[in-house]
């Protein structure tokens, strides 16, 4: 797997959103763990993101633009709603024999994505596909909304995957949903049911909204049995595993899952700190500095776990070649 991550230049630091809304860094700190957050210059869009990062990932991979059969770019905030931004991609690579298509499975994208591009490698359709997920939520958040503005950021992160040997890469994948939770995160402007109005921007139907304690309890869930089901998949058990690398949303959904699977938080990467809750692209960014950290080597087992809007959640165990 070739890696590959950028992260704009602009830092806003919960000191910084003390200035803007009634919130303070010991809240923040306590009860999300972000100290702060990447925030994207006003002409970047999704695709500028993931471009960066998608071209480190094709070098470490050592492979050419024009060898990718197929990019899937996992967002929730496109550069627009069509064409795709795996196209804008596509043709800004010099990707020219790759399809490219955009998935939308909220903070749970990059590990459905990586389920998707495993099919296609599987059957002998791909020979490589770069996956790519990248976010720009401070677009789409209400900066007057102290529930949600703290705790998003933007950043992508990318992968290119290729054919590996029986027994290594992804060994098994759990993708799953709830559409009936669908209604607890969401940004409900802007589509078919509600084309943007200036009514519909004066309630503020264009921000992302939240039922913050819901999502939190379904993540713990769902974090933890999303975990036994891969493992389960895998033929393996939690003791097999040297890393976990969960969605970025809260220390404290990690710490809870941590304590509910019985597996040390030293072997769980943690680097909310950093970017806040970079939605699809918080998986790549957290696998990128974990292999920066050294803190994984060829062989090792690694859980992804991720969950998010839809509702969805999705885990995959990759030994790592
Ligand atoms: O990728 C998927 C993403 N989403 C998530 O993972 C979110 C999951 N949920 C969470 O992480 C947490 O529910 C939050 C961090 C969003 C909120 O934490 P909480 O511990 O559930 O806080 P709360 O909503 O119960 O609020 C506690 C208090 C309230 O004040 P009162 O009613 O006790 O007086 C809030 O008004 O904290 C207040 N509060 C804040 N205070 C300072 C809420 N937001 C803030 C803030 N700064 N930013």
């Amino acid at each position: 797997m070739g890696v590959g991550t950028y992260v704009p230049e602009k830092i806003l630091t919960n000191k910084d959103l003390e200035q803007m809304i009634d919130t303070n860094d010991q809240w923040i700190r306590s009860r999300t763990g972000i100290k702060e957050r990447r925030i994207a210059a006003p002409e970047q869009a999704a695709s500028d993101l993931a471009i960066p990062a998608a071209v480190v990932a094709l070098k470490k991979a050592g492979v050419a633009p024009a060898e990718v059969d197929l990019i899937i770019v996992a967002t929730s905030t496109p550069d627009m709603c069509f064409p795709s931004t795996a196209c804008a991609i596509q043709h800004k690579l010099g990707c020219t024999k790759a399809g490219a298509f955009d998935l939308s499975a909220a903070c749970s994208g990059f590990v459905y994505a990586l389920s998707v591009a495993r099919q296609f490698i599987a059957t002998g359709t791909a020979k490589y596909v770069l996956v790519i997920a990248s976010e720009v939520f401070s677009r789409v958040l209400n900066w007057q909304d102290r529930e949600t503005c703290i705790l998003f950021g933007d950043g992508a992160g990318a992968v290119v995957l290729g054919a590996v040997a029986p027994g290594q890469g992804i060994i098994s994948a759990h993708l799953a949903a709830d559409g009936a939770g669908g209604h607890l995160l969401t940004l409900p402007g802007c589509g078919s049911r509600l084309p943007l109005t200036p009514d519909l921007m004066k309630q503020g139907l264009h921000y992302v909204t939240m039922e913050g304690k819901e999502v939190f309890k379904f993540a713990v869930r769902v974090m933890e049995t999303g975990a036994l089901k891969a493992l389960e998949l895998a033929g393996m058990e939690k003791d097999d595993l040297d890393l976990i690398i969960p969605h970025q949303a809260n220390s404290r959904i990690i710490e809870h899952v941590a304590k509910k699977l019985h597996f040390p938080l030293e072997k769980i990467m943690v680097n909310v700190d950093k970017y806040g809750n970079t939605s699809a692209a918080s998986i790549p960014l957290a696998l990128d500095d974990a292999l920066r950290q050294g803190r994984i080597k060829p062989g090792d087992n690694i859980l992804m776990i991720a969950f998010g809007g839809g509702l969805t959640w999705a885990a995959t165990i990759v030994k790592w070649v």
